[in-house]
């Protein structure tokens, strides 16, 4: 992985907090850590197709996690869902280098929430309200305080995927 580029990531992260005004919202945890990032998802008609117009994440995880989400969140600028499909995490993260194995989880952490989002949005024709999951609503923090805390310690659900 480029240091470098993981640190100007960092600097420079894209579109983080929440959006309430998506059309979409997926989650996911990893299993690997407990990590989890959040990621939402705007739409809007351009040329006659429906595209990408914003997305926003939130992120309870690594640098590797919050950098590769900001990478993502930028990416699908512009594209549509299909296209965003199409993105794996090896995609995603390219502008880090190859991830070491022990990374490798967190650019799979984006792409399974930006997959999750993704698929969430199933709103029908005509239907103007957001389609957002009524356990997706809110900050990944409310997610997080609603899984209840024991002793100190969070409890992490995996909510999607
Ligand atoms: S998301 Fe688990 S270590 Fe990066």
């Amino acid at each position: 992985m480029d240091e470098a580029a993981l640190q100007q990531a960092l600097t420079d992260t894209q579109n983080l907090g929440e959006m309430p005004d998506a059309d979409a919202v997926g989650t996911v945890g990893s299993p690997d850590c407990g990590d989890m990032v959040r990621m939402w998802i705007k739409y809007k008609e351009k040329d006659g197709k429906k595209v990408i117009d914003k997305a926003s994440f939130q992120s309870f995880g690594c640098q590797t996690a919050i950098a590769v989400a900001s990478i993502a969140t930028e990416l699908i600028r512009g594209k549509t869902k299909e296209e965003a499909l199409s993105l794996s995490a090896e995609e995603l993260s390219k502008p880090l280098g190859p991830l070491p194995p022990m990374k490798i989880h967190c650019g799979q952490m984006v792409e399974g929430a930006l997959r999750a989002a993704l698929e969430a949005e199933k709103k029908p024709e005509g239907l103007s309200e957001p389609v957002v999951a009524a356990d997706q609503s809110g900050t990944l923090a409310d997610a997080l305080t609603a899984a209840g805390k024991t002793q100190g310690k969070i409890k992490i659900v995996l909510t999607s995927q």
